[in-house]
């Protein structure tokens, strides 16, 4: 990631649970959850903005 284009944050929601982890510019794009089953993550670009993905 560069100071211009990163992921500022990764969500993991599910049924009784959201997690959040915070990035930045300097950190590789990656985080760890634990599995929690069927959920949604979301990824916000401070470029391309939210992107939302089922898993
Ligand atoms: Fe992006």
């Amino acid at each position: 990631m560069t100071k211009e284009h990163y992921i500022s944050f990764i969500v993991y929601i599910t049924n009784d649970r959201c997690e959040i982890v915070k990035l930045y510019p300097e950190q590789n794009a990656e985080a760890r959850f634990l599995k929690r089953g069927k959920g949604i993550i979301y990824i916000y670009c401070n470029k391309d903005g939210l992107i939302k993905k089922n898993i």
